[in-house]
Formats: C-alpha cells, sequence, structure tokens
C-alpha cells in the first residue's frame, strides 16, 4: 500500500500552504465554532440584506452559510483556487436551501469582477495562504465599492495564522486603512477600508 499521497496530503493540511481540499472535514469539526462561530464572523461584516459580498477561499463553506442566509436580497460571490472546494460550499449552500450564490474557481490574486461591485469582501483562515499580497489587496481595492470593507479574520491552530499586527502592517503598507479589531489575539477579525486618493 502507498501511503505517500495521504501522507503528502496530511502534511500540507497541517503545515504552511493552500490547505487540501480532501481535508475539509478539519475545517468542519463541529468544535471549531468554539474558536470562532459562523455567527461570530456574519456579525463582524456590514451586512444589508441586499448587500453583495464576495468570500476569497470559502473552503467548505463553513461560513458562507450563515453570511448568505444574511443578505437574502443580495448575492455571495463564493471564490476559490481550488474547484473541488467550490463543489462542496455549493452543495452545503443548496443543503441549507440557499441559491443566492455564485461559484468562481480563481486565485485570489487576480479577481475576475468588475471595479467596486462588492459592500464587502471576507477571508477566513486564508490570508495567510496567499502568496501575492500585494497583487491580492490591490485587486481587492479594486473591487470593493468606495465605502466597502475588507474584512479579514485569522485564528488558531490554523498553521498559517498570521498576527493582526502583521496583517495590519500589510494592510497599511498596501493602500488599506484599518477600521477596527474584533476578538482577541489568536482568534481575531480585522476590518479595513481602502485609502482612497493615494
Ligand atoms: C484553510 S482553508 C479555509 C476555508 C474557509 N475559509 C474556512 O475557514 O473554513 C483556505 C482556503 O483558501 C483557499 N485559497 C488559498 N489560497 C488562495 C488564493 N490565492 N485564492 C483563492 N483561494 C485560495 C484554499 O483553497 C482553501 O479553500
Amino acid at each position: 500500500m502507498n501511503l505517500k499521497k495521504p501522507l503528502d496530503t496530511w502534511a500540507r493540511a497541517f503545515g504552511r500552504g493552500v490547505f487540501p481540499h480532501q481535508m475539509t472535514w478539519v475545517l468542519d469539526l463541529p468544535g471549531r465554532g468554539l474558536i470562532m462561530s459562523p455567527r461570530t464572523v456574519a456579525g463582524r461584516l456590514p451586512l444589508r440584506p441586499d448587500a453583495q459580498v464576495l468570500e476569497v477561499g470559502p473552503g467548505s463553506g463553513y461560513y458562507s452559510v450563515e453570511v448568505a442566509r444574511r443578505i437574502p436580497q443580495g448575492r455571495l460571490a463564493l471564490l476559490d483556487i481550488q474547484p473541488e472546494m467550490l463543489a462542496k460550499c455549493a452543495e452545503k449552500l443548496r443543503a441549507a436551501g440557499l441559491e443566492n450564490f455564485a461559484t468562481y474557481p480563481a486565485d485570489g490574486q487576480a479577481l475576475p469582477f468588475d471595479d467596486a461591485s462588492f459592500d464587502a469582501i471576507f477571508l477566513v483562515t486564508v490570508f495567510g495562504e496567499i502568496a501575492e499580497r500585494e497583487a491580492f489587496l490591490r485587486e481587492a481595492a479594486r473591487v470593493l465599492k468606495p465605502d466597502g470593507v475588507l474584512s479579514i479574520t485569522e485564528h488558531h491552530p490554523d498553521p498559517d495564522f498570521e498576527s493582526a499586527q502583521a496583517v495590519a502592517t500589510g494592510l497599511q503598507a498596501h493602500g488599506f486603512e484599518p477600521l477596527q479589531q474584533l476578538g482577541w489575539r489568536w482568534a481575531y477579525t480585522l476590518n479595513a477600508v481602502p485609502r482612497r486618493g493615494g
């Protein structure tokens, strides 16, 4: 029996880099909600019922269902570099009776959307996996509406966890102004807005 492939998948799940789609059961562990629940994440987003929202790296949709529920007249765009993740995410949303979403297999470093398309962009345990942060942040600023919010949530024990201070410094260096930090140091959300006019 060749164990190389499964061992490699486990190593990728518990090491740094893109989280493997074969391991989504880890993302869906019931106890995860004690660290960062879907209600907490959704409650930290500026969601009107008709909001246009982009989730980058939804994985299997642990947070997507709650957000889609809160924007019944709006739309949730789900963009992930792994199409297999999007298939699982779509299945979860449909099982919850939700249809107000669309999936986009793409890299967050080149967003396939028009300028000023979204009221909010959110990411949970994804920022540390994006290889070219600068490109992503440039794209995020482009597709956000003028009063739109970029919301980055990080929590342990994600191997790609980045501290709020490191994320805030990166945001400031690449055109965003941090607005508020919520939660605590090992499980937090940082909301930021694009700095307009330079
Ligand atoms: C650790 S999982 C988190 C999934 C989900 N946000 C959650 O918290 O359950 C990271 C996700 O980000 C996606 N991802 C990583 N790099 C990406 C990139 N550059 N563009 C889009 N998605 C990316 C991965 O495919 C994976 O689905």
